[in-house]
Protein backbone atom coordinates (compact mmCIF):
# COMPACT_ATOMS: atom_id res chain seq x y z
CA UNK A 1 0.00 0.00 0.00
CA UNK A 2 1.13 3.32 -0.58
CA UNK A 3 0.95 6.17 1.54
CA UNK A 4 -1.42 8.62 -0.38
CA UNK A 5 -4.57 9.36 1.54
CA UNK A 6 -8.03 9.93 -0.02
CA UNK A 7 -9.13 12.36 2.99
CA UNK A 8 -13.06 11.99 1.84
CA UNK A 9 -13.19 8.28 1.85
CA UNK A 10 -11.64 8.37 5.22
CA UNK A 11 -14.48 10.90 6.01
CA UNK A 12 -16.73 8.58 4.69
CA UNK A 13 -15.31 5.72 6.94
CA UNK A 14 -16.18 8.06 10.16
CA UNK A 15 -19.51 7.99 8.82
CA UNK A 16 -20.31 4.56 7.76
CA UNK A 17 -18.78 3.68 11.30
CA UNK A 18 -20.77 5.67 13.47
CA UNK A 19 -24.36 4.95 15.38
CA UNK A 20 -25.76 7.69 13.53
CA UNK A 21 -26.08 8.27 10.37
CA UNK A 22 -27.13 5.31 8.25
CA UNK A 23 -27.91 6.59 4.82
CA UNK A 24 -24.59 8.10 3.32
CA UNK A 25 -24.11 9.28 -0.08
CA UNK A 26 -20.77 9.60 -1.57
CA UNK A 27 -19.21 11.46 -4.66
CA UNK A 28 -21.63 13.23 -6.92
CA UNK A 29 -18.74 13.81 -9.41
CA UNK A 30 -16.17 11.23 -11.57
CA UNK A 31 -13.07 9.90 -10.12
CA UNK A 32 -13.45 10.91 -6.50
CA UNK A 33 -13.25 7.31 -5.45
CA UNK A 34 -16.70 6.13 -5.57
CA UNK A 35 -16.40 2.66 -6.51
CA UNK A 36 -13.26 1.87 -4.53
CA UNK A 37 -14.85 2.75 -1.52
CA UNK A 38 -18.08 1.03 -1.76
CA UNK A 39 -15.55 -2.10 -2.66
CA UNK A 40 -13.15 -1.87 -0.12
CA UNK A 41 -15.58 -0.89 2.52
CA UNK A 42 -17.73 -4.38 2.06
CA UNK A 43 -14.75 -6.00 2.07
CA UNK A 44 -13.49 -4.86 4.83
CA UNK A 45 -17.13 -5.89 6.64
CA UNK A 46 -17.73 -8.73 4.83
CA UNK A 47 -14.31 -10.17 6.33
CA UNK A 48 -14.09 -8.76 10.00
CA UNK A 49 -17.84 -9.92 10.88
CA UNK A 50 -18.41 -13.53 9.78
CA UNK A 51 -21.16 -14.49 8.63
CA UNK A 52 -22.85 -11.49 7.29
CA UNK A 53 -24.49 -10.92 4.76
CA UNK A 54 -24.42 -7.59 2.40
CA UNK A 55 -25.53 -6.04 -1.02
CA UNK A 56 -24.07 -4.07 -4.11
CA UNK A 57 -27.26 -2.65 -6.06
CA UNK A 58 -27.23 -1.23 -9.24
CA UNK A 59 -29.78 -0.70 -12.27
CA UNK A 60 -28.33 -3.58 -14.34
CA UNK A 61 -27.48 -7.07 -12.74
CA UNK A 62 -25.18 -7.46 -15.51
CA UNK A 63 -23.55 -3.86 -15.00
CA UNK A 64 -22.89 -4.84 -11.10
CA UNK A 65 -21.58 -8.17 -11.82
CA UNK A 66 -19.33 -6.55 -14.27
CA UNK A 67 -18.16 -3.95 -12.78
CA UNK A 68 -17.91 -4.55 -8.77
CA UNK A 69 -16.51 -8.28 -9.70
CA UNK A 70 -12.98 -5.84 -11.75
CA UNK A 71 -12.81 -3.03 -8.87
CA UNK A 72 -13.44 -5.39 -6.55
CA UNK A 73 -10.47 -7.73 -7.93
CA UNK A 74 -8.33 -4.63 -7.96
CA UNK A 75 -9.24 -3.58 -4.36
CA UNK A 76 -8.63 -6.97 -2.75
CA UNK A 77 -4.77 -7.15 -4.58
CA UNK A 78 -4.37 -4.14 -2.78
CA UNK A 79 -4.66 -5.83 0.26
CA UNK A 80 -3.35 -8.94 -0.77
CA UNK A 81 -6.49 -10.81 0.32
CA UNK A 82 -7.45 -14.43 -1.11
CA UNK A 83 -10.12 -15.33 1.22
CA UNK A 84 -13.08 -14.79 -1.42
CA UNK A 85 -14.53 -16.50 -4.70
CA UNK A 86 -16.63 -14.65 -7.14
CA UNK A 87 -19.65 -16.33 -7.83
CA UNK A 88 -22.91 -16.14 -10.25
CA UNK A 89 -24.84 -14.09 -7.46
CA UNK A 90 -22.01 -12.21 -5.72
CA UNK A 91 -18.96 -12.34 -3.92
CA UNK A 92 -18.73 -15.50 -1.33
CA UNK A 93 -16.27 -15.10 2.01
CA UNK A 94 -14.11 -18.09 3.85
CA UNK A 95 -15.35 -15.75 6.47
CA UNK A 96 -19.00 -17.14 5.64
CA UNK A 97 -20.11 -13.73 4.64
CA UNK A 98 -21.69 -13.06 1.56
CA UNK A 99 -22.44 -9.93 -1.07
CA UNK A 100 -24.82 -10.70 -3.21
CA UNK A 101 -25.66 -8.49 -6.64
CA UNK A 102 -28.96 -7.27 -6.29
CA UNK A 103 -31.01 -6.00 -9.53
CA UNK A 104 -32.59 -3.21 -8.66
CA UNK A 105 -34.47 -1.94 -12.59
CA UNK A 106 -37.95 -0.62 -11.75
CA UNK A 107 -40.43 -2.96 -13.38
CA UNK A 108 -43.27 -0.93 -13.43
CA UNK A 109 -45.56 -3.48 -14.74
CA UNK A 110 -43.99 -5.99 -13.29
CA UNK A 111 -43.05 -5.21 -10.23
CA UNK A 112 -43.79 -1.53 -9.31
CA UNK A 113 -43.24 -1.91 -5.51
CA UNK A 114 -40.10 -3.77 -5.31
CA UNK A 115 -41.72 -6.38 -3.73
CA UNK A 116 -38.89 -8.43 -5.10
CA UNK A 117 -36.88 -7.21 -2.55
CA UNK A 118 -39.52 -7.52 0.35
CA UNK A 119 -37.88 -11.51 1.70
CA UNK A 120 -34.17 -10.24 1.80
CA UNK A 121 -32.68 -9.42 4.62
CA UNK A 122 -28.96 -7.79 4.72
CA UNK A 123 -26.40 -6.68 7.38
CA UNK A 124 -26.46 -3.45 5.19
CA UNK A 125 -25.05 -2.65 1.64
CA UNK A 126 -24.17 -0.07 -1.21
CA UNK A 127 -26.18 1.70 -4.14
CA UNK A 128 -23.78 1.59 -7.03
CA UNK A 129 -24.33 4.68 -9.56
CA UNK A 130 -27.45 5.52 -7.72
CA UNK A 131 -28.47 8.38 -10.34
CA UNK A 132 -30.03 5.34 -12.43
CA UNK A 133 -31.93 3.79 -9.50
CA UNK A 134 -35.67 4.25 -8.74
CA UNK A 135 -36.30 5.71 -5.21
CA UNK A 136 -38.26 3.14 -4.31
CA UNK A 137 -35.77 0.91 -4.76
CA UNK A 138 -34.05 2.86 -1.92
CA UNK A 139 -36.79 2.98 -0.08
CA UNK A 140 -37.68 -0.31 -0.04
CA UNK A 141 -33.71 -1.18 0.59
CA UNK A 142 -33.61 0.58 3.82
CA UNK A 143 -36.25 -1.82 5.42
CA UNK A 144 -34.43 -4.77 4.43
CA UNK A 145 -31.15 -3.48 6.02
CA UNK A 146 -30.15 -4.17 9.75
CA UNK A 147 -31.81 -7.66 9.38
CA UNK A 148 -28.95 -10.10 9.36
CA UNK A 149 -26.81 -10.14 12.53
CA UNK A 150 -26.61 -6.35 13.19
CA UNK A 151 -27.87 -7.19 16.82
CA UNK A 152 -25.53 -9.98 17.29
CA UNK A 153 -22.28 -7.46 16.10
CA UNK A 154 -24.20 -4.09 17.60
CA UNK A 155 -23.93 -2.60 14.08
CA UNK A 156 -26.38 -0.31 12.87
CA UNK A 157 -27.92 -0.59 9.23
CA UNK A 158 -26.14 1.26 6.76
CA UNK A 159 -26.41 2.14 3.13
CA UNK A 160 -23.18 3.30 0.92
CA UNK A 161 -24.34 5.06 -1.96
CA UNK A 162 -22.64 6.68 -4.37
CA UNK A 163 -23.43 8.69 -7.91
CA UNK A 164 -22.66 11.30 -10.16
CA UNK A 165 -24.59 14.66 -9.71
CA UNK A 166 -28.51 13.77 -10.72
CA UNK A 167 -31.52 15.65 -10.44
CA UNK A 168 -33.76 13.12 -9.31
CA UNK A 169 -34.30 12.23 -5.38
CA UNK A 170 -30.81 12.16 -4.97
CA UNK A 171 -30.57 15.63 -5.21
CA UNK A 172 -33.81 15.80 -3.52
CA UNK A 173 -32.78 14.20 -0.36
CA UNK A 174 -29.08 14.49 -0.07
CA UNK A 175 -27.64 17.04 -2.20
CA UNK A 176 -30.21 19.89 -1.69
CA UNK A 177 -30.89 20.11 1.91
CA UNK A 178 -26.94 19.29 2.16
CA UNK A 179 -26.54 22.14 0.26
CA UNK A 180 -28.86 24.48 2.71
CA UNK A 181 -27.06 22.99 5.97
CA UNK A 182 -30.40 21.23 5.93
CA UNK A 183 -29.73 17.84 6.44
CA UNK A 184 -30.27 15.65 9.14
CA UNK A 185 -29.32 12.10 10.52
CA UNK A 186 -29.53 9.29 9.38
CA UNK A 187 -28.80 11.07 6.27
CA UNK A 188 -25.15 12.38 5.34
CA UNK A 189 -23.55 13.52 1.97
CA UNK A 190 -19.66 13.51 1.65
CA UNK A 191 -18.99 15.17 -1.91
CA UNK A 192 -16.04 13.94 -3.46
CA UNK A 193 -14.37 14.83 -6.78
CA UNK A 194 -11.11 14.08 -8.67
CA UNK A 195 -9.27 16.34 -7.51
CA UNK A 196 -9.65 14.73 -3.83
CA UNK A 197 -8.43 11.60 -5.14
CA UNK A 198 -4.89 11.41 -5.20
CA UNK A 199 -5.06 7.98 -6.94
CA UNK A 200 -6.59 9.35 -9.94
CA UNK A 201 -4.46 9.58 -13.18
CA UNK A 202 -2.96 12.74 -14.42
CA UNK A 203 -4.95 11.01 -17.61
CA UNK A 204 -8.11 10.75 -15.82
CA UNK A 205 -7.85 14.25 -14.36
CA UNK A 206 -7.03 15.50 -18.12
CA UNK A 207 -10.00 13.58 -19.57
CA UNK A 208 -12.47 15.04 -17.54
CA UNK A 209 -10.86 18.49 -17.84
CA UNK A 210 -10.64 18.34 -21.22
CA UNK A 211 -13.95 17.43 -22.41
CA UNK A 212 -15.97 19.21 -24.36
CA UNK A 213 -19.77 18.74 -23.37
CA UNK A 214 -19.93 21.37 -20.98
CA UNK A 215 -23.12 19.31 -19.29
CA UNK A 216 -20.32 16.24 -18.65
CA UNK A 217 -17.36 18.63 -17.23
CA UNK A 218 -19.50 20.26 -15.38
CA UNK A 219 -21.30 17.43 -14.10
CA UNK A 220 -18.21 14.53 -13.33
CA UNK A 221 -15.10 17.41 -13.76
CA UNK A 222 -16.84 20.34 -11.11
CA UNK A 223 -19.52 18.16 -9.52
CA UNK A 224 -22.08 20.67 -10.00
CA UNK A 225 -25.35 19.65 -9.36
CA UNK A 226 -27.54 22.70 -10.57
CA UNK A 227 -25.84 22.69 -13.74
CA UNK A 228 -28.72 22.15 -16.44
CA UNK A 229 -28.25 18.40 -18.02
CA UNK A 230 -30.31 19.64 -20.84
CA UNK A 231 -30.90 23.03 -22.18
CA UNK A 232 -33.92 21.52 -24.38
CA UNK A 233 -35.93 21.35 -20.41
CA UNK A 234 -39.13 23.65 -20.44
CA UNK A 235 -38.80 23.43 -16.83
CA UNK A 236 -36.33 24.26 -14.17
CA UNK A 237 -36.01 21.20 -11.20
CA UNK A 238 -36.35 23.40 -8.32
CA UNK A 239 -39.73 25.05 -9.97
CA UNK A 240 -41.25 20.94 -10.49
CA UNK A 241 -39.93 20.24 -7.16
CA UNK A 242 -42.30 23.95 -6.16
CA UNK A 243 -45.09 22.41 -7.53
CA UNK A 244 -45.57 19.98 -4.73
CA UNK A 245 -45.32 22.57 -2.04
CA UNK A 246 -46.69 25.59 -3.22
CA UNK A 247 -49.51 26.41 -1.51
CA UNK A 248 -49.92 29.99 -2.16
CA UNK A 249 -51.73 29.13 -5.28
CA UNK A 250 -55.29 29.09 -4.45
CA UNK A 251 -58.16 27.21 -6.07
CA UNK A 252 -60.79 29.46 -7.68
CA UNK A 253 -63.29 29.17 -10.68
CA UNK A 254 -65.29 25.66 -11.59
CA UNK A 255 -63.92 22.82 -11.67
CA UNK A 256 -62.05 21.01 -14.47
CA UNK A 257 -61.21 16.88 -15.22
CA UNK A 258 -58.68 15.53 -17.45
CA UNK A 259 -57.84 11.83 -17.95
CA UNK A 260 -55.23 9.82 -19.49
CA UNK A 261 -57.34 6.60 -20.07
CA UNK A 262 -55.41 3.36 -19.47
CA UNK A 263 -56.55 1.46 -22.91
CA UNK A 264 -54.91 0.23 -26.06
CA UNK A 265 -52.20 -0.74 -23.86
CA UNK A 266 -51.44 2.13 -21.67
CA UNK A 267 -50.17 1.86 -18.06
CA UNK A 268 -52.61 3.88 -16.37
CA UNK A 269 -56.02 5.53 -15.99
CA UNK A 270 -55.22 8.89 -14.21
CA UNK A 271 -57.40 11.32 -13.88
CA UNK A 272 -56.73 15.26 -12.22
CA UNK A 273 -59.08 17.84 -10.99
CA UNK A 274 -57.93 21.35 -11.57
CA UNK A 275 -59.39 24.16 -9.48
CA UNK A 276 -57.65 27.52 -11.28
CA UNK A 277 -54.15 26.22 -10.87
CA UNK A 278 -54.61 23.52 -8.37
CA UNK A 279 -54.69 19.89 -9.63
CA UNK A 280 -55.77 17.17 -7.34
CA UNK A 281 -55.21 13.52 -8.32
CA UNK A 282 -58.42 11.97 -7.92
CA UNK A 283 -58.20 8.54 -9.75
CA UNK A 284 -55.00 6.27 -10.51
CA UNK A 285 -55.22 3.18 -11.66
CA UNK A 286 -53.02 0.79 -12.84
CA UNK A 287 -55.65 -1.49 -14.96
CA UNK A 288 -59.59 -0.43 -15.56
CA UNK A 289 -61.61 -1.99 -17.99
CA UNK A 290 -63.08 0.06 -20.34
CA UNK A 291 -67.05 -0.11 -18.38
CA UNK A 292 -64.89 0.74 -15.37
CA UNK A 293 -63.51 3.63 -16.36
CA UNK A 294 -66.76 4.80 -17.52
CA UNK A 295 -68.18 4.42 -14.04
CA UNK A 296 -65.67 6.28 -12.42
CA UNK A 297 -64.76 8.88 -14.73
CA UNK A 298 -69.11 9.18 -14.21
CA UNK A 299 -68.94 9.38 -10.48
CA UNK A 300 -66.39 11.65 -10.31
CA UNK A 301 -67.67 14.04 -12.28
CA UNK A 302 -70.71 13.92 -9.98
CA UNK A 303 -68.69 13.59 -6.74
CA UNK A 304 -66.61 17.28 -7.86
CA UNK A 305 -69.57 18.52 -9.39
CA UNK A 306 -67.89 19.20 -13.18
CA UNK A 307 -69.91 19.84 -15.71
CA UNK A 308 -69.82 17.38 -18.93
CA UNK A 309 -67.92 20.62 -21.22
CA UNK A 310 -65.17 20.56 -18.37
CA UNK A 311 -63.57 17.61 -18.72
CA UNK A 312 -61.14 16.26 -21.28
CA UNK A 313 -60.24 13.24 -22.28
CA UNK A 314 -57.36 11.73 -24.34
CA UNK A 315 -58.51 10.53 -27.95
CA UNK A 316 -57.44 7.01 -27.65
CA UNK A 317 -60.29 6.52 -24.96
CA UNK A 318 -63.09 7.37 -26.19
CA UNK A 319 -64.33 4.78 -28.21
CA UNK A 320 -66.06 2.00 -27.51
CA UNK A 321 -67.58 2.96 -24.33
CA UNK A 322 -66.96 6.89 -23.00
CA UNK A 323 -68.60 7.99 -26.21
CA UNK A 324 -71.84 6.51 -25.94
CA UNK A 325 -72.01 7.08 -22.44
CA UNK A 326 -70.25 10.33 -21.18
CA UNK A 327 -72.17 12.85 -23.76
CA UNK A 328 -70.81 16.35 -24.25
CA UNK A 329 -66.80 15.33 -22.42
CA UNK A 330 -63.98 16.66 -24.45
CA UNK A 331 -61.89 14.52 -26.27
CA UNK A 332 -57.89 16.01 -26.70
CA UNK A 333 -56.57 15.71 -30.32
CA UNK A 334 -52.66 16.47 -29.58
CA UNK A 335 -51.67 16.87 -32.90
CA UNK A 336 -54.50 19.20 -34.12
CA UNK A 337 -53.47 22.87 -35.20
CA UNK A 338 -52.55 24.97 -32.46
CA UNK A 339 -54.10 28.23 -31.33
CA UNK A 340 -50.92 29.92 -32.17
CA UNK A 341 -48.60 29.54 -35.37
CA UNK A 342 -45.44 29.16 -33.15
CA UNK A 343 -46.11 25.55 -32.15
CA UNK A 344 -46.45 22.75 -34.39
CA UNK A 345 -49.31 21.30 -32.99
CA UNK A 346 -51.82 22.16 -29.61
CA UNK A 347 -50.11 19.32 -27.70
CA UNK A 348 -46.92 21.31 -27.91
CA UNK A 349 -48.81 24.94 -27.23
CA UNK A 350 -50.73 23.06 -23.87
CA UNK A 351 -47.10 21.79 -22.85
CA UNK A 352 -45.87 24.71 -22.94
CA UNK A 353 -48.03 26.92 -21.03
CA UNK A 354 -47.80 23.76 -18.59
CA UNK A 355 -44.41 24.72 -18.65
CA UNK A 356 -45.02 28.31 -18.11
CA UNK A 357 -47.06 28.32 -14.92
CA UNK A 358 -44.75 25.79 -13.44
CA UNK A 359 -41.90 28.29 -13.95
CA UNK A 360 -43.80 30.82 -12.42
CA UNK A 361 -44.71 29.15 -9.27
CA UNK A 362 -48.62 29.64 -10.28
CA UNK A 363 -49.80 25.79 -10.64
CA UNK A 364 -49.95 23.37 -7.07
CA UNK A 365 -50.29 19.25 -7.46
CA UNK A 366 -51.84 17.79 -4.86
CA UNK A 367 -50.67 14.09 -4.63
CA UNK A 368 -48.75 10.92 -2.72
CA UNK A 369 -45.53 11.22 -2.48
CA UNK A 370 -45.39 8.21 -4.84
CA UNK A 371 -47.47 10.05 -7.45
CA UNK A 372 -44.96 13.42 -6.49
CA UNK A 373 -41.68 10.80 -7.48
CA UNK A 374 -43.20 9.81 -10.72
CA UNK A 375 -44.50 12.98 -11.80
CA UNK A 376 -41.50 14.90 -11.08
CA UNK A 377 -39.76 12.50 -13.37
CA UNK A 378 -42.11 13.21 -16.11
CA UNK A 379 -41.90 16.71 -15.91
CA UNK A 380 -38.33 16.71 -15.97
CA UNK A 381 -39.22 15.23 -19.66
CA UNK A 382 -40.88 18.10 -20.85
CA UNK A 383 -38.63 18.84 -23.31
CA UNK A 384 -38.15 20.70 -27.23
CA UNK A 385 -37.16 18.86 -29.41
CA UNK A 386 -34.91 20.45 -32.34
CA UNK A 387 -33.58 22.99 -29.45
CA UNK A 388 -30.76 23.97 -32.24
CA UNK A 389 -33.01 24.81 -35.26
CA UNK A 390 -34.34 28.57 -34.35
CA UNK A 391 -36.42 28.20 -37.29
CA UNK A 392 -38.62 25.63 -37.12
CA UNK A 393 -42.00 25.97 -34.87
CA UNK A 394 -41.74 24.67 -31.53
CA UNK A 395 -42.23 21.02 -30.94
CA UNK A 396 -41.71 18.51 -27.99
CA UNK A 397 -39.59 15.35 -27.70
CA UNK A 398 -41.65 12.47 -28.51
CA UNK A 399 -43.72 10.18 -26.51
CA UNK A 400 -41.48 7.48 -27.78
CA UNK A 401 -38.29 8.86 -26.47
CA UNK A 402 -39.90 9.68 -23.50
CA UNK A 403 -41.24 6.63 -23.20
CA UNK A 404 -37.47 5.03 -22.99
CA UNK A 405 -36.43 6.97 -20.45
CA UNK A 406 -39.20 6.03 -18.18
CA UNK A 407 -39.85 2.47 -19.15
CA UNK A 408 -43.39 3.27 -18.81
CA UNK A 409 -45.80 5.95 -20.89
CA UNK A 410 -45.70 9.88 -19.48
CA UNK A 411 -49.33 9.20 -18.15
CA UNK A 412 -49.57 11.82 -15.52
CA UNK A 413 -47.67 14.57 -17.74
CA UNK A 414 -49.96 13.84 -20.81
CA UNK A 415 -53.32 14.29 -18.07
CA UNK A 416 -51.58 17.56 -17.08
CA UNK A 417 -50.90 18.85 -20.23
CA UNK A 418 -54.78 18.00 -21.59
CA UNK A 419 -55.61 19.86 -18.81
CA UNK A 420 -54.15 23.20 -20.18
CA UNK A 421 -56.82 23.09 -22.70
CA UNK A 422 -58.74 25.08 -20.29
CA UNK A 423 -55.99 27.54 -19.69
CA UNK A 424 -55.50 28.55 -23.64
CA UNK A 425 -57.30 31.94 -24.44
CA UNK A 426 -60.75 31.30 -25.54
CA UNK A 427 -61.26 28.17 -23.84
CA UNK A 428 -64.27 27.41 -24.85
CA UNK A 429 -64.76 28.45 -28.70
CA UNK A 430 -61.48 27.06 -28.98
CA UNK A 431 -61.56 24.42 -27.90
CA UNK A 432 -64.43 23.63 -29.67
CA UNK A 433 -62.40 23.89 -32.81
CA UNK A 434 -59.63 21.72 -31.53
CA UNK A 435 -60.98 18.84 -29.54
CA UNK A 436 -63.95 16.96 -30.77
CA UNK A 437 -67.22 16.58 -28.18
CA UNK A 438 -67.83 12.94 -27.84
CA UNK A 439 -71.31 13.49 -29.37
N1 LIG B 1 -8.15 4.31 -1.66
C1 LIG B 1 -7.66 4.06 -2.88
N2 LIG B 1 -6.51 3.39 -3.04
C2 LIG B 1 -6.00 3.13 -4.27
N3 LIG B 1 -6.58 3.53 -5.41
C3 LIG B 1 -7.74 4.20 -5.34
C4 LIG B 1 -8.35 4.50 -4.07
N4 LIG B 1 -9.48 5.18 -4.31
C5 LIG B 1 -9.59 5.30 -5.64
N5 LIG B 1 -8.56 4.72 -6.27
C6 LIG B 1 -8.32 4.70 -7.73
O1 LIG B 1 -8.70 5.95 -8.27
C7 LIG B 1 -9.35 5.81 -9.52
C8 LIG B 1 -10.76 6.37 -9.47
O2 LIG B 1 -11.49 5.70 -8.46
P1 LIG B 1 -12.94 5.07 -8.72
O3 LIG B 1 -13.33 4.39 -7.47
O4 LIG B 1 -12.98 4.29 -9.97
O5 LIG B 1 -13.73 6.44 -8.91
P2 LIG B 1 -15.28 6.68 -9.24
O6 LIG B 1 -15.98 5.39 -9.03
O7 LIG B 1 -15.66 7.74 -8.24
O8 LIG B 1 -15.33 7.21 -10.64
C9 LIG B 1 -9.35 4.33 -9.82
O9 LIG B 1 -8.25 4.03 -10.63
C10 LIG B 1 -9.19 3.69 -8.46
O10 LIG B 1 -8.59 2.44 -8.55
MG1 LIG C 1 -17.13 4.25 -10.35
Amino acid sequence: MSDKINIKQRKAYNLLRDDKNYFILYGGAGGGGKSWLGCEWLMQCAQNLPGTRWFVGRNNLKDSRESVSITFAKVAASYNFKDYRLTSDGIKFDSGSEIIFLDLTYYPMKDPMYERLGSKEFTGGWIEEAGEVHYLAFEVLKTRVGRHLNDVYGIPPKILITCNPKKNWLYKTFYKPWKEGKLKTPYAFIPALVQDNPFATKEYIEMLQNTNDNVTKQRLYFGNWEYDDDPSSLCDYDAICDVFTNEHVRPNGLPKLSADLAMKGRDRFVTGKAVGHVCTMILDKTYSPGKMIETDLRNAMIDHRVSRSNVIVDSDGLGAYLESYLTGIKEFHGGARALSDEYDNIKTQCAFKLAELINNRDFRIICTPEQEERIKEELALLKRANVDKDTRKKSLITKETMKATLNHSPDYLDMLIMLMIFELRKPLKGARAIVTEAD
